[in-house]
């Protein structure tokens, strides 16, 4: 699996590239790290996350599991060389076992158990084929659940509208490295659509609406009717947010700038260290 790039220190360029980036934590949320196929039953997968090792793994329930990679009594990595039994984790060192909570359940050689000692764990949920943790403030408390890219349809009306996903056009761009509210900033940047996605001009964007964890937009693409967009990450949309600068106030036009403030407005909630933005 590869690694997340979501930290701005691992970049050669990044004081360049910051540019005026406001804020000097990870965002709160829920974040990709790898696909539903990637955990196999009976496999501890090794990753690496928020500047942190990590396991993943099913529980007999089938449900994935992440947890930090190690093992709290002489600092073994559970990634390499620990097993899966009865839905615990054996560390390779000295056998001790773990449960999918992070506690330690049994220790070979001894009649006791460390209650004392816990292994750190991350909330994680699969959904539409890719498995997520949680990071926050509280990492043990989601503040926000995901929603399924159906309930997304639903919530916004267009169940009836909805033309299906094409799955199999699915392409990653696992190397690039870029901040999530760069992608966000797109829904509202009605200028790009016409360069980066070929519609005919720039949207009108006569509708958004933030609400809570929510930020909803509506488009009206010129001289196209009732458009069927299929914004597949282009190419072009990734050059671009690989390789761009933050502008933390950026010089706007009268016709993208109301959208473009409400958007980062909304998108202050997500940062825990109350930077202005
Ligand atoms: S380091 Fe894991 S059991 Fe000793
Ligand atoms: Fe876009």
């Amino acid at each position: 699996m590869t690694r997340m790039p979501l930290s701005a220190t691992e970049d050669d360029n990044q004081d360049e590239r910051q540019g005026s980036w406001p804020y000097r934590v990870h965002p709160t949320g829920w974040f990709q790290i790898g696909w539903s196929a990637d955990i196999g039953a009976e496999q501890l997968v090794s990753l690496r996350a928020f500047d942190s090792d990590l396991i993943a793994f099913r529980d007999p329930a089938g449900d994935v599991r992440v947890l930090d990679a190690y093992c709290p009594h002489l600092g073994a990595s559970l990634a390499h060389g620990g097993t899966l039994m009865g839905g615990n984790i054996v560390c390779p060192f000295h056998g001790w076992e773990w449960s999918a909570e992070g506690k330690n359940v049994r220790i070979p050689y001894s009649k006791t158990v460390n209650r004392a000692q816990r292994i750190r764990t991350w909330p994680a949920r699969e959904i539409d084929g890719l498995v997520y943790i949680w990071h926050g403030p509280d990492p043990l408390s989601p503040t926000w659940e995901l929603l399924a890219i159906d309930q997304v349809i639903e919530r916004a009306g267009f169940a009836d509208r909805f033309h299906g996903r094409p799955v199999d056009d699915l392409r990653t761009w696992p190397e690039a490295r870029l901040h999530p509210q760069f992608i966000t900033e797109n829904i509202v940047d009605h200028a790009h659509f016409h360069w980066v996605h070929s519609t005919r001009g720039p949207t009108d964007l006569h509708e958004y609406e933030s609400d809570g964890v929510f930020f909803q937009v509506r488009h009206r693409f010129p001289g196209q009717g009732d458009t069927r967009l299929m914004i597949l990450a282009s190419g072009v949309g990734v050059q671009v947010w690989e390789n761009m600068r933050y502008v933390g106030r950026p010089p706007l036009v009268p016709e993208e700038a109301r959208a473009f403030k409400a958007l980062r407005k909304w998108a202050s909630q997500f940062y825990d260290d109350d930077v202005a933005n």
